[in-house]
């Protein structure tokens, strides 16, 4: 079979960036993916009206089921992480909340890192134990707080790494094995979206799931929300028929071409960004305002080893203290020109913004005792969440050195 026929692309990554999931149109011969905007599709045979019906031979029936476009970008994505299946999502959280609430139930118990994605964080704390889903959070960046949480009951445990806001990392091989030994029905997922699959493949170091928002890197353009979780083929049917078809947050088929159109230069801009941020890492580090750095690329990192274990490159997060962040912040929101002073990340544009502790652990983490001194012991009062783009360095430096005094 041809490329005509989508087959997979083999070869390194930036090949299968382009390439995988993707082919020539045999109709038109279009080089670019089409865009199928079309939400039902005329089928030539009567077929059942369920979604129970489908199996993996189904043509496309109704854009909710399945859509050419986002299957395309399905495959690359699955290619990109060597997972063996794909689902996209709306966002990044409904990627989250369908994996969470169609793999768990009532009576279940999930482990999760005590520090990850704000709404994710929140999500845990207060939407799953209302339905019965027993929660517990621990510092996931030493295993045995990992060991020591699983309980009979204990179906998955969520991981995050680099994780919001403090790039603090977890050993996705470690915390796989010691769950799976503990009971091989216990799923692993794995929040990459700091990572990205340049980086690294959670799959690869024994995760079952792992899922993306889509509006960071992969997409990177700061113009298309999305979201994917990528597991077996077994494990994504499932979720295809709970999560997308009955839960209902697909991806549109734009964004899905827009995120596909981002996808082809994910490897040369994480390339570029890891570089950059490297550059403004070793000048905040050398600044005299500047208390603290967290970079996963740089020695001084707590986790260093296990970045370059982990990571084939330590993407472009970073964090930062000063001695009076919020009056700082104040300044940058105002005065910053390349910067800006925003929420999101992963994006061509730098983004920064403000992340007092107290006000984290009030709405989101709310952590007390051992893990709160181990949060402080990283973010202190608050850290500046920086997001480097593909900006010259030396821009970006002086950017930041006009506001930080
Ligand atoms: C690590 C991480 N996971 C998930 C999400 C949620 O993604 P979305 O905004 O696409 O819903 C975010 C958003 O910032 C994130 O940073």
């Amino acid at each position: 079979m041809s490329q005509r026929h989508n087959t997979p692309i083999e070869g390194g990554l930036r090949t299968r960036a382009v390439h995988a999931g993707e082919g020539i149109d045999p109709v038109t011969g279009a080089s670019a993916p089409n865009l199928v905007m079309s939400t039902t599709f005329a089928t030539e045979e009567a077929s059942g009206f369920s979604a129970h019906d489908l199996d993996e031979n189904s043509g496309f029936l109704y854009t909710r089921w399945g859509n050419p476009t986002v299957a395309q970008l399905e495959r690359k994505l699955a290619s990109l992480e060597n997972a063996e299946a794909c689902l996209c999502f709306a966002s990044g959280m409904a990627a989250g909340s369908g994996l969470l609430l169609s793999v768990l139930s009532q009576g279940d118990h999930l482990v999760t890192s005590d520090t990850n994605y704000a709404g994710v964080a929140e999500l845990v704390r207060d939407t799953l134990p209302r339905m019965g889903i027993e929660v517990t959070a621990v510092d996931t960046s030493d295993p045995t707080n990992v060991a020591a949480a699983l309980k009979a009951n204990t179906r998955m445990v969520l991981l995050e790494t680099p994780a919001n806001p403090l790039v603090r990392l977890c050993d996705i091989a470690a915390i796989s094995e010691l769950a799976h030994a503990h009971d091989a029905n216990i799923k692993v997922a794995v929040d990459s979206t700091f990572a990205t699959p340049i980086a690294t493949r959670p799959i690869e170091h024994g995760a079952d799931y792992v899922f993306h928002s889509l509006t960071k890197y992969i997409g990177g353009h700061g113009d298309a929300v999305g979201g994917a979780v990528l597991g077996s083929k077994q494990d994504i049917s499932a979720l295809r028929l709970e999560a997308a078809i009955h839960y209902g947050g697909i991806l549109s088929p734009f964004n899905a071409w827009l995120i596909m159109r981002g996808c082809a230069t994910l490897p040369l801009r994480m390339r570029a960004h890891g570089e950059t941020a490297l550059a403004v890492a070793q000048f905040l580090e050398s600044h005299k305002s500047v208390t603290r750095v967290m970079y996963p690329g740089l020695a001084s990192h707590p986790q260093h080893d296990l970045a370059r274990r982990q990571m084939d490159n330590f993407s472009a997060m970073l964090t930062f203290q000063v001695e009076d962040g919020p009056a700082v912040a104040d300044r940058m929101a105002k005065e910053l020109q390349i910067f800006h002073y925003a929420v999101s990340l992963g994006h061509h544009r730098s983004l920064i913004f403000w992340m007092g502790t107290d006000d984290l652990m009030t709405t989101s983490f709310r952590l007390s005792g051992d893990q709160l001194e181990s949060y402080r012991a990283y973010a202190g009062d608050g850290v500046f969440r920086v997001s480097i783009g593909l900006e010259d360095a030396e821009d970006l430096c002086a950017d930041l050195d006009r506001v930080l005094g």
